[in-house]
């Protein structure tokens, strides 16, 4: 193909006519806040790691809600830590736990406000794995794959009966969509999003979320269920099941580093997409801002329209309080 010469800059001359031209948006509407939430009153716990961001009692995260929810994020992804963690992680699908508390109290004041529950049960085991362990033939501790799905559709209806609008589960065991899909119509809950987690990589750049979630496993690694980052084919088979199985939404995660494979999932599917900007990338951001190194709003902006354009609809980012009020 061979072109006339033509001047590309034309179309940058001024700021009305690069808007005219602008190929992507970035809207607060399109940004999903995640938050922490613990049990008690007036708790709040600074999260080290995430400059800006705490772990916060209902009453506090309420505050939080309102406040984004002023700035035009509508949309929340709840995680939550329970008083004390055992083998199973019971306290996840406990009624009155953090979560479910939560979402009645932001549905309560916000009724419009989009829930998203993160179910997994990291955050409630003792040994921070994402699911039940049990020992293999050979000797070894894994996950238990089918033994956690059923923890898991137990989870999503504790969730869905305290009004969440989406599941959102995190675990990647093997069959989970289908089984909570199946969990949630069978109690009347037809109207239920489900939003998975359907390409999640064995992320080094889930660090700061460790720390702000308390779920550093307590021996070995999660390489055995989370994707290996060097794979991206296997994320379309991912993603392929995912959606046979009755995923509504899928997302992948991380995003700065896979901002190809989104762009792939993107091409091949005809649901929304989700994006994890994840706490790591949070973290690197705000680090080089606080030695005044990049200009944090800018370097926001920049990276979340990176996300946009590699094809993400929906953006979870821990930077929803930083930009919302510069869209
Ligand atoms: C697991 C879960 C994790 C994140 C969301 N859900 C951590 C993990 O898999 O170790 C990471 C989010 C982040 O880093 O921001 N329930």
């Amino acid at each position: 193909m061979t072109f006339p010469v033509q001047r590309p800059r034309r179309l940058r001359r001024n700021g009305a006519i690069r808007a005219l031209v602008r190929e992507t948006t970035l809207r607060p509407e399109q940004l999903v806040a995640p938050l922490f939430i613990t049990p008690g009153a007036g708790r709040r716990k600074p999260i080290h790691s995430m400059p800006g961001h705490a772990q916060l009692s209902v009453d506090l995260a309420l505050d939080e809600v309102k406040a984004l929810w002023s700035l035009g994020v509508r949309s929340f992804l709840l995680f939550g830590l329970p008083e004390v963690k055992d083998d199973e992680g019971s306290g996840a699908w406990d009624p009155s736990g953090p979560v479910p508390t939560a979402t009645k109290a932001i549905k309560d004041a916000l009724p419009e406000a989009v829930i998203m529950a993160d179910v997994c049960v990291d955050e409630y085991t003792s040994h921070g794995h994402c699911g039940v362990l049990h020992t293999r033939h050979d000797g070894t501790v894994d996950v238990d794959n089918d033994a956690t799905v059923e923890r898991l559709a137990r989870i999503s209806l504790v969730y869905a009966n305290a009004g969440a609008d989406v599941i959102a589960p995190s675990d990647m065991m093997d069959g989970r969509i289908g089984a909570i899909r199946k969990a949630l119509d069978a109690n009347g809950h037809e109207e239920v999003i489900l939003m998975s987690y359907a390409v999640k990589y064995a992320s080094a750049f889930y660090g700061p979320f460790r720390e702000a979630a308390e779920c550093a496993p307590k021996f070995g690694d999660r390489a055995s269920y989370q994707m290996d980052p060097a794979n991206a084919r296997e994320a379309m088979r991912e993603v392929a099941l995912d959606l046979e199985e009755g995923a509504d939404i899928v997302m992948v995660k991380p995003a700065l580093a896979y901002l190809d494979v989104i762009a792939k999932v993107k091409a091949a599917v005809n649901v929304p997409v989700a994006a994890y900007n994840v706490s790591g990338e949070y973290a690197m951001l705000h680090a080089a801002a606080q030695n005044g190194w990049l200009d944090l709003t800018r370097t926001v902006k920049e990276t979340l329209l990176s996300m946009r354009r590699a094809g993400a609809d929906i953006l979870i980012t821990y930077h929803a309080r930083d930009i919302a009020e510069h869209l």
